[in-house]
């Protein structure tokens, strides 16, 4: 048993190390996106017409090429959503939703999406929603 724990320990090291399955890789599927979208929740708090901007979370209609942190809200954007700083694009949205408290400590976003083609999916429909 002892003998195996190093052996387990290391192959855990290198399953870290490597770099995580890239959603950009995957193809997504917006119209699945927009069904994931909905039934994971995210609707609660973010706004996806214009005009919805009563929610909780920052309105996503243009998300994809603005700056993080910028948009207005009920709850207004954490000082480390603006201090991660980044523009949102296909990667970015893929390191953040699979695990938004790891990129950005103590954040209220509440939504995670560990599946890859399913990231791929909903960030290709956050794509759509253009202002
Ligand atoms: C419980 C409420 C809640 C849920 C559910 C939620 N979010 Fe969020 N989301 C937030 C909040 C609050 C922020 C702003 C975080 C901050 O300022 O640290 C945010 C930020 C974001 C951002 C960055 C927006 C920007 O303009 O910087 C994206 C993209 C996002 N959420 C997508 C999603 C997706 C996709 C889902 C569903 C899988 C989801 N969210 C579920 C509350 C939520």
């Amino acid at each position: 048993m002892s003998a195996i724990r190093p052996l387990r320990l290391f192959a855990l090291a290198g399953l870290l190390a490597a770099p995580a399955a890239y959603a950009g890789d995957a193809k997504g599927d917006a119209a699945n996106g927009k069904e994931l979208f909905m039934a994971s929740g995210c609707p609660a708090c973010h706004g996806v017409t214009k005009e919805d901007n009563s929610k909780v979370g920052p309105n996503l209609v243009g998300v994809v090429g603005r700056k993080a942190g910028t948009t207005q809200s009920l709850l207004g954007p954490s000082e480390n959503l603006k201090k991660y700083g980044v523009t949102w694009s296909a990667e970015t949205l893929d390191e953040f939703l699979t695990n938004p408290s790891a990129k950005v400590p103590g954040t209220a976003m509440a939504g995670i999406l560990t599946d890859p083609q399913q990231r791929a999916d909903v960030i290709a429909y956050l794509s759509t929603l253009k202002n």
